[in-house]
């Protein structure tokens, strides 16, 4: 059978970075990434099980090809894949392989038992201590290359399905992960992002023993490199000495997401997220009064069990106090082996949906107010792409804010930093002028 294949990818930067992992060691074993599920010998989905609706997008996919695939090779990988394990070919009896993200480098030895005509082929344990050396890693992004710093999660958040998904935490040598980043810089890449599913509790497994800041300083020290960023944190394992690395390095960008999830302490209880609101409010301080403006982005869930107005008034007053630059907010959904489970008093789909509609309008509303006052501010913009219709090329500040600009008549900016004037500012996004 030719060995042509297709992937599509669900999910967070974690996936979109493994992605390119299962691409790289695909190519390398002989196969050709082709456009389309049609074209393709082997479709693989790499899926997402954050909430249910990640999770049933990837039964759907399944479906919808059964009929058009019937000398197609399925495989599902990923979180769905973790969770669900062997009972996905119950469920999508058409699918041949399912494998978890730490079996990837595995994957040629298995796809050798597809050919060989195994049509029930697992890859589920966390057990591999090669599963960061990735060699062939196929990088999509030519601006900016993700880079894996620790994998898995120790933490134990009552709604949360990852431990289950990603396995426990195992942080990666810092000679390893510098190894990589002097690779990338030397192939031209000037902006690294840190991937972790809590990077901040990385702890260098070698003798030289770094944390998360020192690992932040010394891939910002690397000659050619002019931007890093790092996702995600979580604010139990957010130390000031972070906020003193990104003062100290101006390569660092001056941009945190630090997921809140909920502004109601009792409802951190709940959710066991180990800490309290003055708590997170201290790492809010902390950002504030650095020498450098940092952004500040956040998720939050709404319709926590148990999720009272109270609890709920006080997310929104969290909102104001802090006034974050950008949040992602989501409505609570039941995942599989989590404790949240167990909890009484759910609440209602329609009151959830009217709950994270408030808050998208009083972040709306803060964004607008903001924003607007970045008018007439130059900031450094690393160009990405450009609108064609427009003429505007896009970008992202070090903040990370979109800022999309006009330029000269003829010259290619793609790759390039520039300083750019903001003239207009919507809630999401920024208009500007560059300035020659
Ligand atoms: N329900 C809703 N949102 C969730 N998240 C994680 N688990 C759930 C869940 N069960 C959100 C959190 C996290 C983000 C990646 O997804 O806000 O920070
Ligand atoms: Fe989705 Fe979480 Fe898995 Fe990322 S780690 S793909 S967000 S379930």
């Amino acid at each position: 059978m030719e060995k042509t294949f297709y992937i599509e990818t669900f999910g967070c930067q974690m996936n979109a970075h493994d992605s390119e992992k299962v691409i790289g060691t695909l190519i390398n074993t002989g196969y050709t990434q082709v456009e389309t599920p049609e074209e393709a010998n082997y479709v693989f989905y790499n899926t997402c099980s954050i909430r249910d609706k990640a999770e049933q997008k990837v039964f759907h996919r399944l479906q919808s090809l059964k009929r058009t695939g019937k000398n197609k090779v399925f495989a599902v990988l990923g979180c769905v894949a973790q969770q669900e394990g062997e009972k996905i070919f119950e469920r999508a009896p058409h699918v041949s392989l399912v494998a978890g993200s730490a079996s990837y480098t595995k994957l040629p030895e298995m796809l050798i038992q597809i050919e060989a005509g195994n049509r029930r082929v697992t890859g589920l344990s966390f057990d591999n201590p090669e599963a960061f050396d990735t060699p062939f890693t196929r990088r999509d992004n030519p601006y900016h290359a993700y880079i894996t710093i620790i994998e898995g999660c120790d933490k134990n958040c009552s709604y949360c399905v990852v431990p289950f998904t990603r396995g426990p935490e195992r942080s990666r040598t810092s000679e390893s992960v510098m190894e990589e980043a002097r690779r990338v810089a030397g192939l031209g890449y000037t902006e690294i992002q840190l991937l972790g599913q809590n990077v901040n509790s990385y702890r260098d497994p070698s003798s030289a023993g770094w944390d998360f800041a020192t690992m932040l300083d010394k891939v910002g020290s690397i000659p050619g490199i002019r931007r890093v960023r790092f996702t995600t944190s979580h604010p139990r394992d957010f130390v000031k000495p972070i906020i003193d690395a990104i003062d100290s390095n101006p390569n660092l960008c001056d941009h945190v997401h630090l997921p809140v999830q909920s502004g109601s302490s009792s409802v951190l209880a709940g959710m066991q997220r180990l800490y309290t609101r003055a708590e997170y409010m201290q790492r809010i301080d902390w950002m504030k009064n650095a020498k450098r403006s940092i952004a500040i982005t956040s998720d939050i869930i709404v319709g926590f069990p148990g999720e009272t107005e109270r609890d709920f008034q006080d997310t929104l007053d969290l909102l104001d106090e802090v006034q974050f630059d950008a949040i992602f907010a989501f409505k609570y959904s039941q995942r599989p082996n989590t404790s949240a489970l167990a909890l009484a008093d759910h609440i209602p789909e329609e009151e959830k949906t009217r709950r994270i509609m408030i808050v998208n309008e009083r972040q709306r509303a803060i964004q607008i107010r903001n924003n607007a006052n970045l008018v007439g501010e130059v900031y450094e913009v690393h160009v990405e792409g450009r609108h064609q219709s427009l003429g505007q090329w896009m970008g992202r500040t070090s903040q990370y804010r979109t800022l999309n600009f006009s330029g000269r008549d003829g010259e290619d900016l793609l790759g390039s930093y520039v300083p750019v004037r903001v003239t207009r500012a919507g809630p999401n996004s920024l208009v500007g002028e560059a300035v020659l």
